[in-house]
């Protein structure tokens, strides 16, 4: 593949950083922008000690369109946009819903206007498994429909994949990767994830409470209808979803054609509940973990994860970490940034 010049935003945040160091490790030239409202320059020091060098990159917002325009013009032409800058948290989503809105769909509709006005075509876009809401079938396949979003999150998932659907006839070739569970870290453990506050997802919490820094893990019920009674999910490792955006790009270069809209699940398509992944990371990291049953979360579904065949045989590629790697390579995270 010809090495292309990308623009990442929201590059200082979890999956952002990650795809970052995958991009350039393949060769690519990275611009990237955040605004560091969910982040720090925590992972861009992080991805210099991986890189040996000094990532380009711009503070600003994907919302501010002068920035945005400024960016394109300075550091353009791109080949491509990866565009991970948006809020992700379904439960801060249900407390601040025009927040959400707000954020994550005028950033994506700034972005496509000024790519537009710079002829830019290409892009990969963040989505989420949460478009599906509680699927009837499982394990989900792209042709499920989008059932009522179970929080504004995913609701501005719906929106921003419905968004890119249209624009897609006025000349746009878009990916959409529909991100299953991401976990773990970069397995030199310089980058990770950062939750700011308590977390909100289960994995983060985990290896806070293994490192004393949470009390005690919750598990939201043990009651759903399921082998443990806990939840189902599709937990994959935070590099397979990089390299699965570098694999995106080289599939819209082997494409002809002047638009597209193509959407991908991201997943392994091996269902853990948490019960499941909480005795494994025990296993892996010889680590105790005090946990207790709790009530359920609102918005939570039941059991979801991927049938991830459209993309293994699009990209030519599948995912190759397990989730004992993602829970391992989290752990390695946890104790560096704790320095325990
Ligand atoms: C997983 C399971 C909880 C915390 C995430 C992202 C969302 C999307 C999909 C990318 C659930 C349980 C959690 C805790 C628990 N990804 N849990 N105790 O809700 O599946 O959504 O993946 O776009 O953005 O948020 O992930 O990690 O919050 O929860 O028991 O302290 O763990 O009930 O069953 P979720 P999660």
């Amino acid at each position: 593949m010809k090495r292309k010049k990308v623009l990442v935003t929201g590059a200082a945040g979890f999956i952002g950083a990650h795809t970052a160091v995958e991009l350039i490790k393949a060769g690519h030239d990275a611009v990237l922008i955040d605004n560091f409202s969910k982040s720090d320059r925590t992972l861009l020091s992080g991805m210099e000690k991986i890189l040996k060098f000094k990532p380009d990159f711009h503070e600003g917002d994907c919302a501010d369109r002068k920035f945005v325009d400024h960016i394109f013009k300075t550091y353009g032409p791109f080949d491509a946009v990866l565009h991970f800058a948006a809020y992700k948290s379904v439960g801060e989503s249900v407390s601040h819903p025009l927040m959400y809105y707000r954020n994550n769909i005028d950033s994506l509709l700034t972005l496509l206007d000024v790519m537009k006005e710079h002829d830019v075509r290409d892009i990969i876009f963040s989505s989420s498994c949460t478009v599906y809401g509680q699927p009837d079938r499982i394990p989900v396949d792209e042709t499920a429909p989008f059932k009522r979003a179970e929080s504004p999150y995913g609701a501005t998932k719906q929106m921003c994949e419905r968004i890119l659907e249209d624009a897609h006839q006025t000349g746009f070739r878009i990916v959409s990767l529909r991100y299953f569970n991401p976990i773990g870290a970069h397995p030199s453990a310089e980058i990770g994830e950062l939750p700011v506050g308590v977390p909100n997802n289960l994995v983060p919490y985990i290896t806070q409470t293994a490192a004393g820094v949470r009390k005690k893990l919750i598990i939201f019920g043990n009651d759903y209808n399921t082998p443990d009674g806990t939840c189902i999910r599709d937990f994959i490792h935070v590099v397979d979803v990089a390299v699965a955006h570098v694999r995106a790009m080289e599939y819209l270069e082997n494409l002809s054609g002047s638009n597209l809209f193509e959407a991908f699940n991201l997943g392994t398509g091996v269902g853990v509940s948490v019960l499941q992944l909480v005795e494994q990371f025990k296993i892996v990291t010889g680590v105790d973990l005090p946990y207790e049953i709790g009530p359920r979360r609102p918005g939570d579904v039941e059991k979801v994860f991927a049938d991830p065949s459209k993309l293994n045989k699009a990209f030519g590629w599948k995912t190759n970490y397990t989730f004992s790697d993602g829970l391992l390579h989290a752990w390695q995270w946890e104790k560096k940034i704790r320095s325990v």
